[in-house]
């Protein structure tokens, strides 16, 4: 069966990857926070459908575990739902009073949907009046570098999140690309010959573990 969203206001529009992240002026539990205020630093920017509900709670108290390891990492995080400051200043207080773990990272109240509307974070497919649980990765200089959209249902895996980010630092830090389920401390790739002469000398290049000429690891 096929769902036909009848109102344009809420279609989703997505930013897009290595462009400028979509500026925003929000209200978080940490005050008047923009986009600009994270100039400098990685930012996690996430959102989750709604406060005092079970998945999002789960998530909450693994994106606090985390918060320590991407702080290490030069990264902040910023929450965000379609709630209002009180809803989120009553659920962290709660999180702490019940499950003894501190939300020490702000948290965007985006009732007029702003932020939500410029991140493409309603899906109306799944709710109209929810956020999905989206994951953004900016970085320093304000550029958009990776998107995650996770359905409702589905609880968010903070060592991917943490492994996005190791694997965006040392692809800047060393130009080079990381093979699927690479962690820090595996080997990287290097980028593909874009000639046949750079074929040529790939092959049987000191250093490097290659497949073929146009997949070649190497230690960093
Ligand atoms: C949850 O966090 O449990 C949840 C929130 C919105 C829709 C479905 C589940």
């Amino acid at each position: 069966m096929t769902t036909t969203i009848e109102e344009p206001e809420v279609r989703a529009t997505l930013p897009r990857l290595n462009e400028p992240a979509p500026a925003f002026d929000a209200v978080t539990t940490h005050g008047a926070l923009k986009l600009a205020d994270f100039e400098g630093s990685w930012l996690i920017l996430f959102s989750h459908p709604a406060d005092f509900t079970p998945v999002c709670t789960t998530e909450f108290i693994a994106f606090a575990e985390i918060y320590p390891e991407l702080q290490k990492r030069g990264t902040e995080l910023l929450g965000l739902s379609i709630d209002g400051l009180s809803a989120h200043i009553a659920w962290v207080r709660n999180i702490e009073e019940k499950a003894g773990v501190k939300i020490q990272f702000p948290i965007i109240a985006d009732l007029d949907r702003k932020v939500a509307a410029a991140y493409g974070m309603v899906q109306p497919g799944e709710s109209t009046t929810e956020a999905s649980r989206c994951v953004f990765v900016i970085d320093p200089k304000g550029i958009l570098r990776a998107m995650i959209y996770y359905p409702l249902s589905t609880g968010r895996n903070m060592d991917e999140i943490v492994r996005l980010i190791d694997a965006l630092q040392t692809a800047d830090e060393h130009n080079v690309a990381t093979p699927a389920n690479w962690h820090p401390g595996d080997k990287v790739l290097i980028g593909a010959p874009r000639t046949t002469e750079q074929a040529e000398e790939r092959v049987g290049e000191k250093g490097l573990e290659c497949i073929d000429w146009y997949l070649c690891k190497k230690s960093l």
